[in-house]
């Protein structure tokens, strides 16, 4: 796990100084006034391995010389793509309709989320599960303090609600049926995450693979199906048993799918 203090960014105001303490006893971190310090003094001063920072631009997470924020990524891009009537690999994985409730149990920087919360609009819900706290943290400040020229993205953005928890242990708390499509997006197993050029999510986030019994709460609790991306070609589909779906002939990345009793094909 990683290890950080919070403080403020150089000439911060007032709010910023109490937002910084009110976001280091949410994370059980502690909090330290900035006192002119660099960065790299601090982590040495509190033999941590980062700083995150309350800016009045953004809150930020700085890790092995990497910053970690949030922003929506490429959600903006696919949001503009469905509109003009492309198809998105994912919403199609998942059948998403308007209306649906969706849980993401693997929050990250919410960019499917996003996408997700635009399709399934103001009468659907898209609850997202994350693990690490610092992520959690991060992505609900994030949303809610940044303000997008692009209306459709701030709608999809505010309708998405984060909470801080395990998938693991959320499934099992949930009554049957209760969402309609259940994803997954766990860290890929293989390539890219073990290179030297690590971004800060992959220092950051939890690695754990999906395991088969998650697999089985989640298709007690979905009414249409359970969606699991992953590197295309990767054994994980095999070890979950799920067959290899969508993504795209030029895409790297892939979808199972498993539909639940009812779930349309
Ligand atoms: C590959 S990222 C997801 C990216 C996300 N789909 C997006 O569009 O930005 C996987 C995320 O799931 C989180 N995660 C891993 N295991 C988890 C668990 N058991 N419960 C909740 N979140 C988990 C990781 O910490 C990481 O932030």
């Amino acid at each position: 796990m990683v290890s950080y203090v919070v403080t403020t960014a150089h000439q911060a105001g007032y709010s910023q100084s109490e937002q910084a303490r009110e976001l280091a006893v949410v994370l059980r971190a502690q909090y330290v006034s900035r006192d002119d310090r660099s960065i790299a003094d601090m982590v040495k001063e509190y033999e941590v391995d980062g700083v995150l920072v309350v800016s009045r631009q953004r809150t930020s997470l700085f890790v092995s010389g990497q910053e970690f924020f949030f922003h929506p990524g490429m959600a903006a891009l696919r949001i503009k793509a469905i509109l003009a009537g492309k198809t998105d690999q994912m919403v199609k994985a998942m059948g998403l309709q308007e209306g649906d409730r969706i849980l993401d149990c693997t929050l990250g920087l919410a960019s499917d989320a996003i996408v997700a919360a635009h399709v399934t609009g103001d009468h659907g819900t898209v609850v997202g599960l994350e693990v690490v706290p610092a992520i959690a943290a991060l992505v609900r400040v994030g949303m809610t303090g940044a303000r997008y020229k692009n209306a459709r993205l701030a709608v999809a953005i505010r309708r998405i609600q984060v909470i801080e928890a395990d998938y693991r242990d959320y499934l099992r708390r949930l009554p049957d049926k209760s969402f309609d499509v259940v994803y997954f997006d766990p860290m890929f197993r293989s390539g890219v995450q073990r290179s030297s050029n690590m971004g800060p999510m992959r220092v950051l986030a939890d690695p754990s693979p999906l395991s088969t019994d998650a697999l089985a709460e989640a298709d007690r609790v979905a009414t249409k199906a359970v969606v699991v991306k992953e590197r295309r070609g990767s054994p994980e589909f095999a070890r979950l048993g799920l067959s290899e779906q969508g993504g795209g002939r030029q895409a790297s990345v892939a979808y199972g799918i498993l539909r639940t009793e009812g779930g349309s094909p």
